[in-house]
């Protein structure tokens, strides 16, 4: 009886999965525009591994093509190609390519692209720890030197008057409600950072609550009462090796709140830019960009820092 049953049930779902061959949203290839123009190792790598979901060029293998798989592949693509298409990197202004391979080999350092699931059934898309410095030295090649300027030297003098003298009952307020927290300055640096595409430093602080978190090894999610810091300054370079910070460019905030922020995420954003501390943004909505770009983290409770453990 019991056999009989399971038989049918076999039997019908095969008869689906082989009807849902017949269903298949559309993948189309559109006209090249202007591809990505870079050196060829630096191309082949993002052809390679990245093309299939962020171009127009999308190589479809048979076994990408039996359902319910292809239904994973077609939306994969839809919504690749909407972020980052390199058929059309010629539609892109300049600091907006520079911005974007940012982007790209920010998110294949974090881990998260290609995407995993991709890469369990295409493996060569792995994108190798020599071929992820290829892609940085490109990038760094990009950037272009702010040596001897001496008017970011001035600023950062006047910024660092401006930020000594900061006082605790005026501060700057975010769109969002998020008030300035001065006292980051005194927080443990977790990390820093070099953003080679713009020529800034960053340095990540977290507060107490992150730091025993972290000694607890209890940071995926991160408890309530989290707050990280993200300061960057422009980099000087004077030629000779020799790198320092120059003008203060923004500090930004993210905030643990799993009630309180529950719609971004369970976290509270809020930048503020400039020696002056503009709050960033026209309306409150200015957090949607904070959650798009940090989205991919998802697995890692949105954050990119992986904080040394020690
Ligand atoms: C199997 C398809 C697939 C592959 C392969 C893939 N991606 Fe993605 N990628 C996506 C999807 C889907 C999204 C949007 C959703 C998300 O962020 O998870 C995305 C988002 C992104 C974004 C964010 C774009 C934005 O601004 O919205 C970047 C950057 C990115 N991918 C870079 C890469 C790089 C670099 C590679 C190759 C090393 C790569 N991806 C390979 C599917 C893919
Ligand atoms: C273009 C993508 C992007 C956008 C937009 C973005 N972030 Fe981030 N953020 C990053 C990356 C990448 C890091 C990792 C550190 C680094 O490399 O600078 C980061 C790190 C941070 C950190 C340190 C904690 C961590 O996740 O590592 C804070 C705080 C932060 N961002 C706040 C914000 C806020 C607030 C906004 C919106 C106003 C925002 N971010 C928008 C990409 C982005």
């Amino acid at each position: 009886m019991m056999k009989k049953f399971f038989l049918t049930v076999g039997a019908g779902l095969t008869v689906i999965l082989l009807g849902l061959q017949f269903f298949r949203p559309k993948i189309d290839h559109p006209l090249l525009t202007g591809d990505l123009d870079a050196p060829k190792e630096v191309k082949d790598v993002f052809v390679r591994a990245c093309y299939d979901c962020h171009s127009n060029e999308t190589n479809v293998r048979w076994y990408d093509k039996i359902q319910p798989v292809y239904w994973q592949v077609a939306a994969d693509v839809r919504e690749g190609r909407k972020g980052l298409n390199f058929s059309h990197w010629d539609k892109l202004a300049p600091a907006d390519r520079k911005a974007k391979l940012w982007e790209a080999v920010n998110q294949i350092e974090a881990g998260a692209m290609p995407i995993k699931s991709y890469q369990i059934v295409h493996p060569d898309s792995k994108v190798s720890e020599k071929e992820l410095s290829k892609l940085k030295a490109y990038l760094l090649g990009q950037l272009h030197s702010i040596t001897n300027d001496t008017a970011k030297l001035h600023d950062r003098d006047k910024q660092l008057r401006t930020i000594n003298s900061e006082k605790q009952n005026d501060l700057p307020v975010s769109l969002n409600g998020i008030t300035y927290i001065p006292d980051y300055k005194n927080w443990q640096v977790i990390s820093t950072s070099d953003r080679f595409d713009n020529g800034t430093m960053r340095v990540i602080y977290g507060n107490d609550v992150a730091v025993k978190a972290v000694k607890n090894g209890k940071n995926n999610p991160w408890p309530d009462g989290t707050i990280f810091a993200k300061a960057a300054w422009d980099k000087l370079d004077d030629g000779k090796g020799n790198i320092s910070a120059g003008a203060f460019k923004q500090v930004e905030f993210m905030i643990k709140d799993s009630k309180k922020y529950k719609s971004t995420n369970g976290w509270g954003f809020a930048r503020f830019k400039t020696p002056k501390l503009v709050p960033y943004g026209k309306t409150a909505m200015f957090t949607t960009e904070c959650t798009n770009c940090h989205q991919p983290m998802k697995n890692n409770d949105f954050v990119f820092t992986f904080p040394i453990k020690n």
